[in-house]
């Protein structure tokens, strides 16, 4: 099954005055079980993409469809996860246990307590401290927690995280990521949207690189790495990633598609050793 994107371009409206299209002729092609990062400069586009994917907003022109899918398109979008980039604006309930009992009882589903125990629990906010906490006491980073966590106790086969990691320390980012894993181990559908390419670079089989509303590259994590033309292309690249470009610049002839920093330095040590031998035997 695969979700298909064909020509969508879509403009908000402010009463009867219509804006300028903020997504231009889009066409993707969204494949069940695999795992998507879309990313893109600020205002590209990516969120209003993701309220699409849910149904939530409409395309002005062009069509959403399913491609070898049993269901229809309605019915996978009420069945797709999404968090929220900003999640204050999602909360609604007195207390955190309401907050994240709600998908599950809206969807009809069973174990409502056990999934919002261990929907909590699974993203590092223990059930036991903060359930009968306010969502809107919580801080900023928690708060993203608790949309994810309510994300998760409805366990959808396709999930939509929008910047699941802003606001998070160490620890919550890393939380993210192993989620991210084991969703991807249990064959679920993950699109990230995110900005932070060192964190999920290793764990997507596309990224979708959004520009001014329009789609600016779609491949795989290898190819999107070793692309000439990617200073071109507004994204913030992994530290080692540009470090390594910098050196095949200057003419080393290295590898720069490596997404494990451990990995870039040995590339590195062991040019540098490779290059220092041969310039011994040459001056033998
Ligand atoms: N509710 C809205 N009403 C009008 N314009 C909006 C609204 N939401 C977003 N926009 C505009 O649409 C463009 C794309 O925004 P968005 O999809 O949020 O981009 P991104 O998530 O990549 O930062 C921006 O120019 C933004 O100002
Ligand atoms: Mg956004």
């Amino acid at each position: 099954m695969e979700i298909v994107l064909k020509d969508v371009s879509f403009c908000y409206r402010r009463g009867d005055i219509k804006g300028d299209d903020v997504l231009k002729g889009v066409n993707l092609r969204l494949q069940e079980k695999k795992c998507y990062l879309l990313t893109g400069p600020c205002g590209s586009g990516k969120t209003t993409l993701a309220l699409l994917l849910k149904g939530l907003l409409v395309p002005t022109s062009g069509s959403i469809f399913l491609k070898n899918g049993n269901i229809s398109l309605s019915s996978l979008q009420d069945a797709i996860g999404l968090s929220f980039q900003f999640p204050e604006e999602q909360f609604f309930k007195e207390t955190v246990e309401e907050e994240i009992a709600y998908g599950p009882i809206m969807h009809n589903l069973d174990r409502i307590d056990e999934r919002a125990r261990d929907g909590l629990n699974s993203i590092g906010l223990p059930y036991e401290q903060f359930s009968k906490y306010s969502p809107f006491d919580l801080s900023c980073g928690e708060q993203r927690r608790l949309a994810i966590a309510s994300v998760i106790a409805c366990d959808p086969l396709w999930y939509v995280f929008d910047e699941p990691t802003a606001g998070l320390d160490f620890e919550g980012r890393s939380k993210i990521v192993e989620l991210v894993k084991n969703f991807i181990r249990e064959k679920k559908t993950v699109i990230i949207i995110s900005q932070e390419l060192e964190l999920f670079l290793d764990l997507c089989d596309e990224i979708m690189v959004l520009e001014e509303g329009m789609v600016k590259l779609m491949v795989d994590t290898k190819t999107f790495l070793e692309k000439e033309t990617l200073n071109e292309i507004k994204v913030f690249l992994p530290y080692h990633n540009r470090v390594l470009r910098i050196l095949r610049n200057r003419g080393w002839e290295i590898p720069v598609s490596s997404t494990d920093p451990l990995n870039a330095a040995s590339i590195i040590v062991e040019y540098k050793i490779d290059k220092n031998r041969r310039s011994l035997e040459k001056r033998r």
